[in-house]
């Protein structure tokens, strides 16, 4: 099978490809065929070294879509069975996505329903999942409204689309105003114009959800009614510490709590996967590439200019 190594941090061209044995199930691990998989920029990050918890060499990719190939011998899954696989130390503390087949821990393995093409289900586990837990850390009842900060992002659209199908009223956010027709597509309420860090808005919301981190985190408190939750969820800034933030001005009376996926609960991904395929939930596909072209999908991740969407890679 083929695998692509990352040995040491570096640009795209230290994704090497390595001809490597399909991998033996074991007691509580099985192998799955990896049909499809999305890249995310923070793996490019990771590939050039910024994620200290990774050591190479490694095969990264923290999430994959696929069938079961070789069940370990305590699972109760069978050969064929559609399942997705994500966080838990995919690509981080053991081999990940970028390859043919995976050898993965039992635990982190859900079996799905899910009538769509491999490349679209791809689009949805880690990104989905985020969202979803971003919107149960908020703590809106049906009717109230939410504010999706960074609505670009693959989680905010996620957000966005969940927010919907859940009874949310949901306003949401782009820097470039040739993207507000794809938000008004997906169903946003309103889409909001981020201009120097600023919403180009007075309202106020019931909950806010971050992806753009610390230089908004003032300004989206100052758009959360009193009482409200904000949800920080994305820093894609690449900006991690809250310098010069006066919690009596900005937080007085409003709550604000951080959501990470890192500890995944398989009933929310069942549950999730029920709402996406009740209301046929999706969002936008930028590209689809090759594994063969997985250096070229590295670059394209990170272009300012490309269309709205998840980059998948597709092993079909
Ligand atoms: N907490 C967790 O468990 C968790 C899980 C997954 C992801 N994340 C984080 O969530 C964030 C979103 O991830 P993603 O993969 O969904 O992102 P993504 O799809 O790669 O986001 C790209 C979009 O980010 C927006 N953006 C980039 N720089 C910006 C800036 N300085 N200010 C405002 N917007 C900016 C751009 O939108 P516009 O140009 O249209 O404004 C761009 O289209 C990342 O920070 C990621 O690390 C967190």
């Amino acid at each position: 099978m083929k695998s692509v190594v990352v040995k040491q941090a570096g640009g795209p061209e230290v994704l090497e490809f390595e001809e490597r044995p399909i991998p033996t199930a074991t007691q509580n691990q099985t192998v799955i065929k990896i049909h499809a998989f999305p890249v995310h920029r923070y793996e490019v990050l990771t590939r050039e070294g910024g994620s200290p918890s990774v050591k190479f060499p490694r095969v990264i990719g923290v999430e994959a879509v696929g069938e079961v190939y070789h069940p370990s011998k305590t699972s109760q899954l069978t050969a064929g069975q559609k399942v997705i696989t994500f966080m838990g130390g995919l690509g981080r503390e053991f081999d990940g996505s970028y390859q043919e087949y995976a050898l993965v821990p039992d635990s982190i393995i859900y079996p799905i329903t899910y009538n769509g093409t491999w490349t679209e289900l791809a689009s949805y586990p880690e990104t989905f999942y985020t969202a979803f837990g971003a919107l149960k850390a908020t703590r809106l009842q049906k009717g109230q409204s939410l504010l999706v900060r960074g609505g670009t992002t693959g989680v905010g659209m996620a957000a966005l689309v969940l927010g919907k199908a859940l009874g949310l009223r949901v306003a949401t956010t782009t820097r470039q105003s040739d993207r507000e027709p794809v938000l008004s597509n997906l169903g946003a309420d309103e889409v909001i114009l981020d201009h120097n860090d600023q919403l180009q808005t007075s309202s106020k919301y019931d909950g806010v959800i971050d992806m753009v981190g610390v230089p908004v985190v003032v300004d989206s408190l100052s758009h959360l009614k009193n009482g409200g939750t904000y949800t920080l969820v994305g820093m894609v800034t690449g900006q991690w510490v809250w310098k010069d933030f006066d919690p009596f001005t900005n937080l007085s009376n409003k709550y604000a709590t951080v959501y990470d996926s890192s500890q995944v609960d398989g009933h929310m991904v069942q549950k999730m996967f029920g709402l996406i395929n009740q209301n046929h939930l999706e969002i936008p596909i930028s590209k689809v590439f090759k594994l063969n072209d997985i250096q070229e999908a590295h670059r394209y991740v990170m272009k300012k200019d490309r269309p709205v969407g998840q980059v998948i890679v597709s092993n079909d």
